[in-house]
């Protein structure tokens, strides 16, 4: 059953809480947190004091995307604000693997994020260690950007690597999901689809993800 994680990064900032309880009561599965450094990305966004003030208005799990340089040094303090997965960036750890053990000695899922323009290959070595991997459909920065389409031959490379390896990480896409992209993610083998603009730019957000979810 794939399951679709909003992306707060389109959500209404001045009214967060009730934003998320709509998607919850909406059928999302995960809220993404999509956290940026302006180093790593070209934009700022949240820190943990924003995932601390949502972690009680839902039950739902807080998928962290870090697109951050030296994320090791914050991991801590995402873990402790209450973050349920949290995601690093390939391009930005220099020992990857050390990183994702960093994450899971705080008891939290742990997660390796691919840019467009990264091989699936740079991970392969630590697919063993991951709760999730992530597939960037866009460069990661800002919501509202269009569907890369080498996003889902990397999908399909990853899910068979899965397969080979006997794994169960989980698949999951950022980036340009709508209705006209989400079938061919997880036709590729997507277990989970992050879809900001595409939930948070309708008024009606259970029938945005109800859409999403009868294009598959
Ligand atoms: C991009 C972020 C995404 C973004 C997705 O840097 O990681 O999570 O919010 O937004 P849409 O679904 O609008 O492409
Ligand atoms: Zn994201």
């Amino acid at each position: 059953m794939t399951k679709i994680a909003p992306s707060i990064l389109s959500a209404d900032f001045a009214k967060l809480g009730e934003e998320i309880q709509d998607v919850e009561k909406g059928g999302a599965e995960y809220i993404h947190v999509d956290v940026m450094d302006g180093h790593f990305v070209p934009n700022i966004t949240i820190g943990p004091l924003i995932v601390e003030a949502i972690k009680p208005v839902t039950s739902l799990p807080l998928d962290v995307h870090l697109m951050i340089e030296n994320p090791d040094q914050y991991i801590d303090a995402f873990a402790k604000a209450g973050a349920d997965i949290i995601t690093v960036h390939q391009e930005a750890c220099t020992h990857l693997h050390r990183t994702l053990q960093q994450i899971k000695s705080t008891g939290v899922k742990a997660g390796v994020v691919l840019n467009p323009a990264t091989p699936v290959m740079m991970i392969k070595d630590v697919l063993t260690e991951v709760d999730m991997v992530l597939i960037m459909s866009v460069n990661p920065g800002f919501g509202g950007q269009s569907f890369i389409q080498g996003a889902v031959e990397k999908i399909k490379e990853l899910n068979e690597l899965r397969e080979t390896l006997n794994l169960s990480f989980e698949i999951e896409v950022d980036g340009g999901v709508n209705v006209e992209t989400a079938k061919l993610c997880t036709d590729a083998g997507a277990d989970v689809l992050v879809a900001g603009s595409a939930v948070f730019n309708k008024s009606d957000r259970k029938q945005a993800i109800q859409d999403i979810i009868n294009s598959l």
